[in-house]
């Protein structure tokens, strides 16, 4: 896709197009090299819409955001589905879901995930990820007074991964026997590797390499969809009901056993490739800050002292309305998606249309062509985000403490002022379930362990190579240093 034919003339009523000076890759190097930085700079010149040539596509950015919400409404001109499957088959190898062989059926499939991830499933599946968080925290427990030292990535990436797997693919039918579990922890250890290998390639799937020339994420994706064979998970017990739904459809579907396994392999990654550095941000973010520490450890104290007094198994519980009551862990959470957070979300042209935007703009636009929301724009934005640089714990919080909603640009209120899970045909149907696992992740952590950055006052940037893709993860590990605390039950 790096290369494409000769660029085209812009039409009277279309937007700015900008093509850059090299005939083939329009103005791919500028972009990838810093989108963020390239966009305003576009902006700047432009206006609040252009079009690009990138990557032998041409893109509209919609810079404005008082205009996303207009763009998000136009699912009859714009089509989210069909990029969306397409890129997905080509990643993960899985059937062509867009051909008319599958296309009325995985419609249905495509329902399971708002089935399954809100309401009581959800309740259920939080309550799962609780469980199986505690299960792999208390494994890798050291004695008590023990410091241990492990990157503060690796110890996040090893505990989400582990108990995301669990709560969504089931636990080895040997899992809670003694000798079962150190079985199911090496093929974990070996499953954890294979996802970072083939996440580490993502980029360059993602920028159109064929995975066959990635021969190190094609072993690995290979290996994982060999555990999640339905051969295989069906001597798994407690597999969640999304999973054990999608075995079902694609099962009717009368897919090959590969193919159904791909698809597992494509959830799997949908579930943690976010999650993981998300959770890392939370956690780092919370260590660096005193108020942000003192804070979170306040409330996790107000919601779980005494629990566990009375408890023999020294089992934490906690209840939906007490994970929802943990407005400081929210806010931490959402600032750190906020400066982590470096998505693209990606409509087709189903047809030539104008777009008419929030300022009264008209911009036509031609069929085939991607508009482009770069929500990074708003999470950045001085004016909605003073200092917007800087960590501070309690920006999503009110006077009193509560879920703040109401930020300002040009003294309009906004809509959309946070986007790290996209909007509209593209909402991440997992929002909920990955702020509830991130939010018991840090109950968890901050309850069992002392922990402390090696180098607290040394700067992290977020590994920029990956924007477009997601939450992204650090440029590099951090040394973590924990113990056990001594008495967690009379805190
Ligand atoms: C899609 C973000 C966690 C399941 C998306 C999209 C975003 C996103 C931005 C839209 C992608 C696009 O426009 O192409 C996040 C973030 C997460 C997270 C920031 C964690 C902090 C999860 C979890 C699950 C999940 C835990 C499941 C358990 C999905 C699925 C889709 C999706 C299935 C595809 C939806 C569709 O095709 O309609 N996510 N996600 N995500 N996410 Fe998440």
């Amino acid at each position: 896709v790096w290369i494409c034919g000769h660029s085209r003339k812009r039409r009277k009523g279309e937007p700015p197009l900008i093509t850059g000076w090299l005939p083939f890759i329009g103005v791919t190097l500028d972009y990838v090299s810093n989108p963020l930085g390239f966009l305003r700079e576009t902006q700047k010149k432009y206006g609040n819409v252009f079009t690009c040539k990138i990557a032998g596509k041409y893109f509209t950015f919609v810079t404005d955001p008082f205009s996303f919400s207009i763009v998000m409404r136009q699912s009859k001109n714009l089509d989210f589905q069909k990029f969306a499957v397409g890129f997905s088959q080509r990643v993960f190898g899985h059937a062509d879901f867009n051909s008319s062989l599958f296309s009325e059926s995985y419609r249905e499939v495509h329902s399971i995930f708002r089935q399954t991830l809100q309401g009581l499933s959800l309740q259920q599946l939080t309550e799962t990820m609780l469980g199986n968080l505690q299960i792999v925290l208390e494994r890798g427990l050291p004695h008590e007074h023990d410091w241990l030292e492990e990157g503060l990535q690796s110890f996040t990436n090893r505990i989400m991964f582990e108990a995301g797997f669990l709560t969504l693919f089931g636990k080895d039918a040997g899992f809670l026997q003694a000798d079962g579990i150190s079985g199911t922890r090496i093929c974990m250890q070996k499953a954890v590797q294979d996802f970072l290998a083939f996440d580490r390639a993502f980029p360059l799937l993602a920028a159109g390499v064929p995975i066959g020339l990635c021969a190190e994420a094609w072993q690995a994706r290979e290996a994982l969809a060999e555990e999640l064979l339905h051969d295989k998970l069906h001597h798994r017990n407690c597999i969640s009901d999304l999973i054990q739904r999608r075995m079902d459809a694609f099962d009717c579907m009368h897919l090959d056993e590969t193919g159904k396994a791909r698809t597992h392999v494509c959830m799997l990654w949908a579930s943690q490739a976010n999650t993981l550095p998300a959770a890392f941000w939370s956690l780092y973010y919370t260590l660096r800050s005193v108020d942000a520490f003192t804070a979170a450890c306040t409330e996790i104290n107000r919601v779980l002292s005494g629990q566990l007094i009375n408890n023999q198994d020294q089992t934490i519980c906690l209840s939906r309305e007490q994970l929802d009551s943990m407005a400081v862990l929210e806010s931490i959470i959402e600032e750190a998606l906020r400066l982590s957070s470096a998505s693209i979300m990606i409509r087709v042209a189903s047809d030539d249309f104008t777009l008419t935007l929030d300022s009264g703009q008209t911009a036509d636009v031609r069929k085939g062509d991607y508009i482009a929301l770069y929500p990074q724009f708003i999470h950045l934005d001085p004016e909605i985000y003073p200092d917007p640089t800087e960590f501070k714990y309690n920006r999503f919080l009110d006077e009193k403490g509560q879920r703040k909603s109401n930020f300002f640009k040009n003294e309009r209120r906004l809509k959309h002022f946070l986007l790290p899970f996209g909007s509209g045909a593209s909402e991440c149907p997992g929002r909920f379930f990955a702020v509830n696992e991130i939010k018991q992740f840090l109950a968890l952590t901050l309850w069992h362990y002392d922990l402390q950055l090696s180098d607290p006052d040394a700067t992290l940037f977020p590994d920029s190579t990956r924007a477009g893709l997601g939450i992204l993860p650090p440029s590099r590990d951090v040394l973590l240093r924990y113990r056990k605390k001594t008495n967690t039950t009379t805190e």
